[in-house]
């Protein structure tokens, strides 16, 4: 889908739509002349959040428009879910093209900006499809080919210019995370992966650097290389590093989660665990999605990206239960549960990622089935040392409408994890605290000091049912998250 902008007497199409707050006298960005027509087709809407109505504007145009809610209670995830229902009628209308009306003058009091923003991120965000491997069902709509903002002035277009353009970034780089997530693990190995993270390097701006097998082993990076070791394709490391053009105020490390398959290894996950575990690679491709974004942007800090990627799987080499491994910062693990993976290629990539002294360290994972238990599908977990750092994450989340909730980091937990061959094992008590004791696991690795942050999207990475502006399969989610923060002032 195309955005464009343009003015309301050039504009000419067939289907329009707006947006309306409930209780308002008329649509935003529309005549009140238009609106007497829109009550009469409308049947009884009157702006609700999340309701939509279809009516005929003075010119004869079919008008969707889609409800906000009360004005006191605006937030823009409700603009953007706005825009994802205007997305949904359109495709009944089978509207090909469309014009959104804008508000203007002092209809929402200077945040036409976020506005614009919230509502082109709604719409592009609900066309994406993934539709590499199959044919158009029978029935299907094709979301709409270009959709025209509609401005009443000049000046309010050119004002907002920047900000589509910013926005179609930010999506372009959420469909490179979806497309990734969903690709089947056939055509994702860990290998292919490092491949297409390579297509990431910018000359002077983006370094891509791939730690094969034997690199690891001389490393010592000895977890990445466990969980790697039942596979016919080969483990890696990736690290891209993003260099600012001004002075650096500071390095922000990124490390992604890349298990290109998780079939749980000798602790093998049955039939329904597995169905989805394509997507234990979303934190990885979170973290390619953070660069694919940096390569049209300049931010004043240096990012590292640190992408762990294997394939979890059975055969005669896997690692066995009750191996140890010593990690890459030289402390031991017994593998009591093959299956909680995540955690023993991520400790080399975190011990690894604190070598660049970052002011802020931030790992994001499929970690804990727990965490889906905990917090469900709409909401992610996080963990961290700082306080301050975290409620900043969550707030901006709030934001983008990526919603997180931080849960401890019990310390009295941390002794469920105590071995009698190893310095720790790799699980603490069956059904006790899962998520809080990845969190803590993953901490052994994080030299005190480091501000570190872990985020937990076993639940909010992948949705089988499509809702609001998440088509089925990957979501993108934190990806939004991560961008705002990098925008934020940080350190
Ligand atoms: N990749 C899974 C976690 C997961 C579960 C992600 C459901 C998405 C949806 C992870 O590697 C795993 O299997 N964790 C185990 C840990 C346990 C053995 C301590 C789990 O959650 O069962
Ligand atoms: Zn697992
Ligand atoms: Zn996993």
């Amino acid at each position: 889908m195309k955005v464009e902008l343009t003015l309301r007497k050039r504009w000419s199409g067939k289907f329009g739509a707006a947006l309306m707050f409930e209780g308002d006298k008329k649509p935003l960005g529309m005549e009140q002349g238009s609106f007497n027509r829109l009550v009469l087709a409308g049947a009884g809407f009157d702006g609700k959040y999340q309701e939509c109505t279809v009516g005929v504007d003075a010119d004869k145009r079919r008008v969707i428009v889609a409800g906000l809610g009360k004005r006191g209670d605006f937030e823009l995830e409700r603009v953007r879910m706005a825009g994802a229902g205007v997305i949904k009628k359109a495709l009944e209308l089978r509207a090909g093209e469309l014009g959104v009306f804008l508000p203007g003058g002092n209809e929402i009091k200077g945040r036409l900006v976020d506005f614009v923003r919230a509502v082109v991120e709604g719409m592009l965000l609900s066309c994406y499809r993934f539709t590499k491997y199959r044919q158009p069902k029978p029935d299907e709509a094709k979301p709409p080919e270009t959709v025209y903002l509609v401005f009443s002035t000049e000046e309010e277009s050119r004002l907002v210019l920047p900000i589509v353009d910013e926005t179609q970034r930010r999506v372009d780089a959420v469909y490179f995370v979806r497309n990734l997530v969903n690709e089947p693990a056939a055509n994702k190995a860990p290998m292919k992966m490092a491949e297409l993270a390579k297509g990431l390097a910018l000359p002077g701006r983006i370094d891509v650097r791939v730690m094969d097998r034997s690199t690891l082993q001389e490393m010592g990076m000895n977890g990445i290389l466990a969980v790697g070791q039942g596979s016919h394709n080969p483990p890696c490391l990736v690290e891209l590093v993003y260099t600012p053009k001004v002075k650096s105020k500071g390095t922000v490390v990124f490390v992604g989660k890349g298990v290109c398959f998780d079939s749980g290894g000798l602790s093998l996950k049955n039939a329904q665990q597995m169905e989805n575990m394509k997507d234990d690679m979303a934190g990885a491709a979170t973290v390619l999605g953070v660069f694919k974004y940096l390569q049209s942007v300049d931010l004043p800090y240096k990012v590292i990206g640190l992408t762990p990627l294997v394939e979890n799987m059975i055969g005669g080499g896997a690692q066995k239960i009750g191996d140890v491994i010593r990690h890459y910062n030289g402390k031991t693990v017994e593998v009591a549960n093959t299956d909680a993976e995540g955690r023993l290629i991520l400790a080399d990539a975190l011990a690894y990622g604190a070598k660049f002294k970052p002011v802020l360290m931030i790992n994001i994972a499929t970690l804990t089935g727990a965490c889906v238990v905990a917090l469900g599908n709409e909401c992610s977990g996080v963990m961290g040392r700082d306080k301050e750092s975290v409620a900043r994450l969550i707030d901006l989340g709030r934001v983008e409408g990526e919603y997180f909730w931080e849960l401890p980091l019990f310390e009295r937990y941390r002794a469920h994890m105590k071995s009698e061959v190893a310095d720790m094992k790799n699980i603490g008590k069956p059904m006790n605290a899962g998520t809080i004791i990845g969190g803590l696991f993953l901490s052994e690795f994080v030299p005190e000091g480091v501000n570190w942050i872990h985020i937990d999207i076993a639940g909010t990475a992948f949705t089988t049912e499509s809702r609001g502006y998440y088509p089925a399969g990957a979501t993108g989610v934190p990806l939004r998250t991560m961008i705002a923060l990098l925008h934020s002032r940080w350190g």
